[in-house]
């Protein structure tokens, strides 16, 4: 794994979005996978900025995202239907079309997992994956325990995730208890992944995936088994490296 330490949030977003416009420019129908949380919105706030700035077009990317909520509509703001909406695409020239979030609403949950794990392959899968981490590891929503073999499937979210997540909602309560997620198989098919960290409340997570071994207990160490591996991390989020 490769590891860019910036000085802070600001400049981790700058590097990372650097180095996802050119992928990019340099692959015009390139297959993004997103991800939601705090962590990359700063890198989606540069790709807008080149974007108006620089016309780097998105007409033939498309974007995959990691996960989704179960138990809310797309339109509602917590689902990372809208966030994705809200914070990337409509200020883009993507199409519609071209978007894919697992479908959290779906009568039937177990078919739409299926549905979405073949989606990616049909599409050729995912060229440049963004992740950011979960405290206690986790890639996408895959939680400590979640089998290394695993594809798209239906996850049962922590206490510590829900209360993690819980500042976006009005209260915890509302916090939905499961989640559709990427596998870790699926991730790990990336061609090339980015590992993104800002922030003390970071450093441990990090400093466990950057000096412990590979174990399913913590998720994140299954990207020792990728070749491709990049980590763009905060000196806050780097402090035990
Ligand atoms: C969420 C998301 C993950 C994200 C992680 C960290 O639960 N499902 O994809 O990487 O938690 O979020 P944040 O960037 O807000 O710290």
């Amino acid at each position: 794994m490769k590891i860019i330490r910036t000085e802070n949030y600001e400049e981790m977003s700058l590097k990372a979005g650097l180095l996802l416009t050119e992928k990019i420019r340099s692959n015009p129908s390139i297959t993004l996978g997103m991800a939601t949380g705090s962590t990359p919105k700063g890198i989606y706030q540069y790709l807008i900025k080149d974007h108006q700035d620089n016309r780097t077009t998105y007409k033939q990317v498309k974007s995959i995202n990691l996960d989704e909520y179960i138990g809310i509509a797309p339109s509602n703001p917590n689902s990372y239907h809208y966030f994705m909406q809200k914070n990337l695409f409509e200020h883009l020239d993507i199409h519609e079309a071209n978007t894919y979030l697992p479908n959290g609403a779906a009568s039937n949950l177990e078919a739409e997992c299926e549905r979405y794990e073949k989606l990616i392959e049909d599409i050729g899968g995912v060229d440049l994956q963004i992740l950011g981490i979960g405290q206690n590891g986790h890639i996408g929503f895959n939680e400590p325990g979640t089998s290394f073999d695993s594809r798209t499937h239906i996850i049962n979210l922590e206490e510590d995730t829900r209360k993690a997540n819980s500042r976006f909602f009005n209260s915890i309560d509302e916090v939905p208890k499961q989640a559709i997620t990427m596998g870790i198989a699926t991730i790990l098919k990336s061609k090339e992944i980015f590992l993104l960290a800002s922030g003390e409340a970071k450093a441990d997570a990090l400093a466990r995936l950057i000096k412990d071994g590979i174990s399913e207990d913590f998720p994140a160490s299954a990207l020792k088994l990728h070749q491709n591996v990049t980590i763009v991390a905060d000196a806050d989020a780097l402090k035990y490296i």
